[in-house]
C-alpha cells in the first residue's frame, strides 16, 4: 500500500472514532472510556509508525520538509502526554470531555497540515514504488507500536 494513502486511512479512522465520542451522550462514560481507549491505541500506533518510519524518510529525502516535520513532531508531543492523562482520568470527572475535545481540535489541526501543507511535497519527490515500500514497512511496523503514550519518541523533550 501507498504509504500516504496509508496515513490517510488512519486519519480517517480516527476522524471516526472523534465523531462518535462527540455524539456520546453527556453521562455516557463507559462509552466513553472505551472510546478514548480505543482512540489511544489508533493515535499511538499512528504517531510511532509516522516518527520512526515516515517522519525520517521524509526529511532525508526531502529536506525542505524539516520544518514540517519537527512541527509535527512538537504536535505528537503534546498529544501523546494529553493521552496519557485521559489513560489515568475518570471520565466521570468534569475535566475529561474537555481533555478529549482539545485532544481533538488539536490531532484535525495536526492532520489538516499533514495532509495539506507537506505529505504532498513528499509526495511529489518520492517515486510510486519509493512510496510503496514504504507503505509496506510502515503497515508492518504498527505491530511494533507501544501501547503507552509516553513510549513514543516525541514524548521526550
Ligand atoms: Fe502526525
Ligand atoms: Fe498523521
Amino acid at each position: 500500500m501507498d504509504a500516504i494513502v496509508l496515513l490517510k486511512e488512519d486519519h480517517k479512522t480516527v476522524e471516526a472514532l472523534f465523531k462518535r465520542f462527540e455524539q456520546a451522550g453527556e453521562r455516557a462514560h463507559v462509552e466513553k472510556r472505551r472510546l478514548v481507549d480505543t482512540i489511544t491505541k489508533e493515535l499511538v500506533t499512528h504517531a510511532y509508525i509516522e516518527e520512526e518510519i515516515f517522519y525520517p524518510e521524509a526529511r532525508a529525502k526531502v529536506p525542505e520538509t524539516s520544518d514540517h516535520v519537527l512541527e509535527s513532531v512538537e504536535e505528537h508531543h503534546v498529544v501523546v502526554w494529553m493521552l496519557s492523562e485521559l489513560k489515568d482520568l475518570d471520565p466521570a470527572d468534569e475535566r475529561f470531555t474537555a481533555k478529549v475535545t482539545v485532544l481533538i481540535e488539536n490531532v484535525r489541526h495536526h492532520v489538516e497540515e499533514e495532509e495539506k501543507d507537506w505529505f504532498p511535497q513528499v509526495r511529489a519527490a518520492l517515486g510510486r514504488k519509493e512510496l510503496q515500500e514504504l507503505g509496506e514497512r510502515m503497515a508492518k511496523g504498527k505491530a511494533d507500536a507501544p501501547d503507552d503514550p509516553l513510549a513514543i519518541k516525541s514524548a521526550k523533550a
